[in-house]
């Protein structure tokens, strides 16, 4: 009797042992732990653009294998995209041991045929793991309202990079531009999770981030570039939202004669009623650095191509100038120069001038509220309190009277700054 049903048992244990199906089952278990263990979602999903009828997403494994998004109006996801990722190789250095190398698989796409103005849902998944369902909205096809928060400089203290995040998720902002140096020294891969990718939890899955490249972004390896920016795009880049239009430009790629006349082309073009440029070193900045990028040429040229800001990062401050006039005799417009440095580094005095609207040392990001005509922009620390507010608003094309009243010359900001960044 126990003789018999003991070889029962091995019959059905052979049989077992034989199926096709536990064979495959087994197989990939070993392939798992051969390759150690499921693989982890590393960073992101970062939403890196969104229009009315696209987007792009990125996100980062710790193991290879080909990724896919499922995306859709509803929770069914009906559509989905398989990603190849690229591989990076980088040193680590982890609790003082040597440094040993690791590999990332950062993956990057677009969907495309979206709708306007829709909620979509979407997940990474692979066979062994998948994320959760995250949201994004596409842009309106007409609307003349739009809430976005600008920043920069986020990079080496990242609980305060998140202090800023939380007050700009309360905010409920429809895009972010970040004005460079998100990290304290790009070619450390580790610093790209720690200061860029984690602080941003929470926001970057759904709201668009528009990132800006730093003096401190650039690495051997465009690490910048492979983590940022979408396919077939560059760091110069633009984006449409509502009446708003973003010129997005690297100061680090060609001449500033050239970029500048990329910028200038650009929003020259544009028809939108409020036009914006970023860009990481500021053109004029009184305090910390004294940055002049593309100084004299980039003022008379951006009141020339019709700019309305110029919002830049570099030097640790909040420093906001009166609207400066176009240079006599010419019907450009009057560019409001905002630097915007206080997003989580340390902060640099800045020299307070009668130049300036306001400039303060301090950490904080700059809200805008355009509704029409009408444009508002507070400035918030990293304890929610506002410490700048600007009203304005644009009459065919023409700022309020009021608003130019305060403005100040060209010439005299250029031979004030002239006169002292060299001291
Ligand atoms: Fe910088």
């Amino acid at each position: 009797m126990y003789n018999n049903r003991s070889s029962k048992n091995l019959r059905v244990l052979r049989s077992l042992l034989t199926s096709p199906l536990l064979c495959l089952a087994m197989a990939l278990l070993v392939a798992l732990a051969a390759a150690g263990g499921c693989a982890r979602i590393t960073k992101g999903p970062f939403l890196l653009r969104a229009s009315q009828n696209r987007a792009a997403l990125m996100w980062e494994t710790d193991s290879e294998g080909l990724g896919k998004v499922s995306y859709g109006t509803n929770r069914q996801l009906k559509n989905h995209i398989v990603v190849e990722p690229e591989r990076v190789e980088y040193q680590i250095r982890e609790n003082d041991k040597t440094p040993h190398k690791k590999t990332a698989f950062i993956y990057k796409t677009w969907l495309t045929n979206l709708k306007p103005g829709r909620l979509y849902y979407y997940r990474i998944t692979r066979p062994d793991t998948q994320s959760k369902t995250y949201t994004f909205r596409t842009l309106p096809a007409d609307t003349d309202e739009v809430v976005f928060a600008v920043y920069g400089d986020c990079r080496t203290y990242p609980h305060r990079h998140r202090k800023i995040v939380e007050q700009i998720i309360k905010k409920k902002v429809d895009f972010v531009v970040i004005s460079g140096d998100l990290v304290e020294d790009g070619e450390i891969y580790q610093q790209w999770q720690q200061q860029f990718f984690q602080p941003l939890k929470g926001l970057a899955e759904s709201v668009p981030v528009y990132a800006v490249k730093g003096n401190h972004d650039l690495s051997d390896q465009n690490y910048f570039e492979k983590l940022l920016v979408p396919p077939r795009q560059t760091a110069n880049f633009a984006f449409d939202y509502g009446l708003v239009h973003f010129y997005c430009a690297d100061n680090y790629v060609g001449t500033e004669t050239q970029i500048l006349n990329l910028i200038a082309a650009d929003i020259s073009a544009s028809t939108s009623t409020w036009k914006f440029v970023s860009y990481h070193e500021p053109t004029i900045n009184f305090g910390g650095h004294w940055s002049d990028w593309g100084y004299p040429d980039a003022m008379p040229a951006f009141a020339e191509a019709g700019v309305d800001f110029v919002i830049t990062g570099h030097s640790h401050q909040y420093e906001r100038f009166r609207p400066i006039a176009p240079p006599p005799g010419t019907n450009g417009s009057y560019v409001t120069y905002i630097t915007s440095a206080g997003g989580g580094a340390p902060l640099y005095d800045v020299e307070s001038t009668s130049y300036h609207a306001k400039a303060k040392q301090i950490h904080h990001f700059c809200l805008f509220h355009i509704k029409g005509n009408k444009l508002t922009m507070d400035t918030i620390d990293i304890n929610g309190r506002i410490v700048d507010h600007l009203e304005i608003n644009k009459t065919d094309g023409r700022l309020n009277k009021e608003y130019l009243q305060t403005a100040v010359s060209l010439e005299e900001v250029q031979l004030y700054r002239d006169a002292h960044s060299e001291q």
